[in-house]
């Protein structure tokens, strides 16, 4: 049987035989036969904007591998840094390369004092943290005018490691800024991750040495957050990316699109909902109005995992020895009912809706202290080594601008009417 598709033009009896190629269609030769026909594919339901190296996702399976390797087993012995480096270069580090990579990011910690005192200390008193990290990466943009020096490189690479290493000191200033507390300086003697719970917690005392166990559980939660191939915010990395805008203007778009509830904001509804929630005789009723369509369940669905998201199964392990340390969260409990009352119903089981990495990873981040609004912040951090493998990838592939179609729904040509006649 030939793998590959035939379509025929009815009004012509024109057909085209399409091969299928990695399970996809090309455009180039339906282009040929149906000039100026375009798919219709709101939302990119169905259409695969790239082709792709770095993460396969089995939606079905429950599957997700950063280029080849199970989750599973980088979350149970990697760390984040080394993560980032299978991300960006395609391959996990030696013990050299890992020692340079991790000096090399650990020297490009700090931020320019500009960035803190003026541009950080100029937001309203109650900005949000992820409105001031957008704006942040953004303005970094300005103070390393090589970054548009995209196909160099020595300069791409530089850009890389200051957007890595910059990320946990921007997120850190801005929820000190948000709770009105100096700025902590980088501690280079500290790993990635408990140099950022340094610059987040760290008060009068010398030195901040952060709980190992809380590191690590961190370090895990940013590896389980490090990539997801081509989800909204990656999508908004590779379009301003194929614009060939410099790394810290499309990063700023993709931190933009993580902002939103649909997507890294889901972590801070996920406990907002459960706040609302309050007591677990009251999860009957509130999946109730969510059956009847009065919001939706947070935490919940995805585009992509229809049978479980193999991030909620780490994570909800993860909580745990998190719980050990700091107790438990008393809004665990409604969200074990939550999730029981939700997947003994056929409204969740026949839409394929199970929790997703958001549904636990806020309750982690509440225990270990952070506040709501620093959650989004946490994952743009973890994703910034994801977004940009995929803005390496791009440039790599000398891919094209991208500029989608729309089919035009508006009036036809219309008689201007001057003002003062309509
Ligand atoms: N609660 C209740 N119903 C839901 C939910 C939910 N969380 N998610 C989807 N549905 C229903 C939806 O109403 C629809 O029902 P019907 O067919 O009767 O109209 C059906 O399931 C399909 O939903 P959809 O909106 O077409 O699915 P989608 O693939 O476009 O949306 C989603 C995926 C993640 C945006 C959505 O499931 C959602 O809004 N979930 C809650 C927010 C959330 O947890 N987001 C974090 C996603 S994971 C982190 C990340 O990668 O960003």
């Amino acid at each position: 049987m030939p793998n590959s598709v035939t379509i025929t033009d009815n009004r012509t009896g024109q057909s085209v035989e399409i091969p299928i190629i990695n399970d996809g269609v090309a455009v180039d030769e339906w282009k040929k036969l149906l000039p100026g026909i375009w798919f219709y594919d709101p939302g990119l339901m169905t259409t695969a904007i790239c082709e792709s190296s770095i993460t396969y996702i089995d939606g079905d399976k429950g599957i997700l591998r950063y280029r080849g390797y199970p989750i599973e087993k980088l979350a149970e012995q990697s760390t984040y840094l080394e993560v980032a480096y299978l991300l960006l270069k395609g391959e996990l580090p030696t013990s050299q390369e890992y020692d340079v990579w991790v000096k090399d990011v650990t020297r490009h910690t700090f931020i320019h004092e500009n960035v803190r005192k003026r541009f950080l200390d100029g937001f309203h008193y109650d900005a949000h943290p992820m409105g001031m990290l957008v704006s942040a990466v953004a303005a970094l943009s300005t103070f390393y005018s090589d970054a548009k020096d995209i196909f160099n490189s020595e300069s791409r690479w530089k850009q890389i490691t200051r957007l890595i290493a910059k990320m946990p000191t921007l997120a850190a200033a801005a929820h000190r800024f948000s709770v009105g507390m100096p700025y902590v300086y980088p501690d280079n003697s500290l790993s990635f991750t408990a140099n950022f719970l340094s610059m987040m917690w760290k008060t009068a005392e010398p030195r901040f040495d952060a709980n190992p166990a809380l590191a690590r559980a961190l370090d895990i939660l940013f590896i389980l957050h490090a990539d997801h191939e081509q989800n909204c915010s990656t999508t908004a990395m590779r379009t301003v990316g194929s614009a060939h805008a410099d790394p810290y203007s499309a990063c700023s778009a993709a931190c933009a699109a993580l902002y939103g509830p649909r997507h890294g904001g889901a972590n801070e509804a996920v406990i907002r909902m459960l706040q609302d929630i309050h007591t677990m005789d009251n999860v009957e009723d509130f999946i109730k109005s969510v059956k009847d369509g009065h919001g939706r369940l947070q935490g919940f669905g995805h585009r992509i995992y229809k049978s479980y998201d193999p991030r909620a199964r780490i994570i909800k392990q993860t909580a745990e020895e998190v719980f050990e340390i700091t107790g438990k969260n008393p809004l665990l409990d409604i969200a074990l009912k939550l999730e029981e009352v939700a997947l003994s119903d056929p409204y969740f089981l026949d839409r394929h809706l199970y929790p997703n990495v958001d549904f636990y990873s806020g309750i982690i981040y509440q225990a270990m202290g952070f506040p709501l609004e620093i959650f989004p912040v946490l994952f743009a951090l973890a994703r910034t080594s994801g977004w940009l493998a995929h803005w390496i990838e791009l440039l790599d592939q000398d891919s094209k601008i991208i500029r989608p179609r729309q089919l035009y729904t508006g009036k036809d040509i219309r008689e201007y009417i001057p003002i003062d006649q309509r």
